[in-house]
């Protein structure tokens, strides 16, 4: 699948930056290949526009924001969140254009992000209760770009055969190899997974968690929201909940953009953010240095042969199932270099 190829890939919200980087001025984004400026219009509001003046094509986010509007670094265009041009100020007497001369994105702001949705979006921001809840935090954690294709870090959020492997010198057992298998429960465009994984619980651990056992169990309620954002809610046995919400926004189709924050329901005098956030660093570094030596281009056909499969891969092969659903369901074929399209169907 490439995923720049995919035109209803372009029909979900993917959070593209966070909000406060936006008060600085007009920022760029390349989304699903499509370059856009990002800016703020005040009281919570955000623009996005492609990053292309009509004028001479020169990038909108080289600019700067002027009454709302984003002004051309080049010849000051000014263009509102629609993409109409308010003002040229070579012909002060035109007046704005009739007609968007720029093309308009939706956007919004939800958990301290800018959300961005390049066509009609097939679902809304998932709603998550915590982010209103004074019981729990909410913690940044990461936003970085990682040399891979999205739907890889998907799946190896959803692969408990992986963490015993990639995890082993953080919390995984390596002479635990085949985890539970998760039960899932499929919806039209999400799934949710659970299970029950025994790990190690390190210093550093034993600290977040204040639980001093050497081997601790993480009930995990794991949801999917096709294509590319997945909640993971890991209850301790204390009743501890480290509930960590993952994007890999697509930038190409061997890129993404990971947007990392979590949900505690703990305070930061029992559990310094920092340390929280030392130990997610150090477990996302072990999946990062795997996942970006896979292949960006990932075969959803399952029978393809070009990789094979293991019973503890069965969310993933999910994940391919319903990308492909989709796409027949609006008569897409998947693109891939791997082999010739199947024909989408009727
Ligand atoms: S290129 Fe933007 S105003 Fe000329
Ligand atoms: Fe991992």
């Amino acid at each position: 699948m490439l995923v720049t190829r995919q035109p209803i890939l372009r029909r979900f919200w993917y959070p593209v930056m966070p909000a406060a980087s936006v008060e600085k001025g007009p920022q760029p984004f390349t989304l699903l290949g499509q370059p856009l400026v990002i800016w703020s219009l005040g009281d919570g509001q955000y623009a996005a526009l492609e990053d292309r003046c009509a004028h001479r094509s020169a990038a909108l986010s080289k600019g700067w924001v002027d009454r709302d509007a984003v002004v051309c670094p080049y010849h000051g265009w000014a263009y509102d969140r629609s993409g109409i041009c308010l003002r040229i100020p070579q012909r002060p007497e035109a007046g704005p254009s009739k007609q968007p001369v720029v093309a308009s994105f939706a956007c919004a702001e939800r958990y301290g992000y800018v959300w961005v949705a390049l066509g009609e979006p097939l679902a809304p921001i998932p709603d998550w209760p915590e982010e209103r809840d004074p019981g729990y935090r909410r913690i940044d954690q990461f936003y970085e770009p990682w040399a891979c294709a999205s739907f890889r870090l998907m799946e190896n959020s959803f692969d408990n055969a992986h963490i015993h492997f990639v995890h082993r010198n953080t919390f995984g057992d390596i002479n635990d190899p085949d985890p539970p298998l998760p039960a899932i429960e499929r919806g039209e465009l999400s799934f949710v997974a659970r299970s029950d994984v025994p790990v190690l619980n390190n210093d550093l651990q034993k600290q977040n968690l204040r639980d001093d056992s050497a081997v601790t169990i993480r009930h995990m309620t794991a949801t999917w929201y096709l294509p590319f954002l997945r909640r993971l809610h890991i209850r301790y046995p204390n009743g501890l909940d480290h509930i960590i919400v993952t994007a890999a926004t697509p930038v190409a189709d061997g890129a993404c953009q990971v947007v990392q924050f979590c949900f505690r329901n703990d305070s930061e005098a029992e559990a310094p953010a920092a340390n929280i956030i030392e130990f997610d660093r150090r477990v996302t570094a072990e999946d990062q240095a795997v996942l970006e030596t896979t292949d960006p281009d990932v075969p959803l056909e399952m029978g393809s042969g070009i990789e094979r499969h293991m019973p503890s891969d069965q969310p993933g092969l999910l994940m391919r199932r319903m990308l492909l659903d989709l796409f027949a369901r609006h008569g897409e074929a998947e693109q891939t270099r791997h082999y010739a399209p199947r024909q989408a169907a009727e």
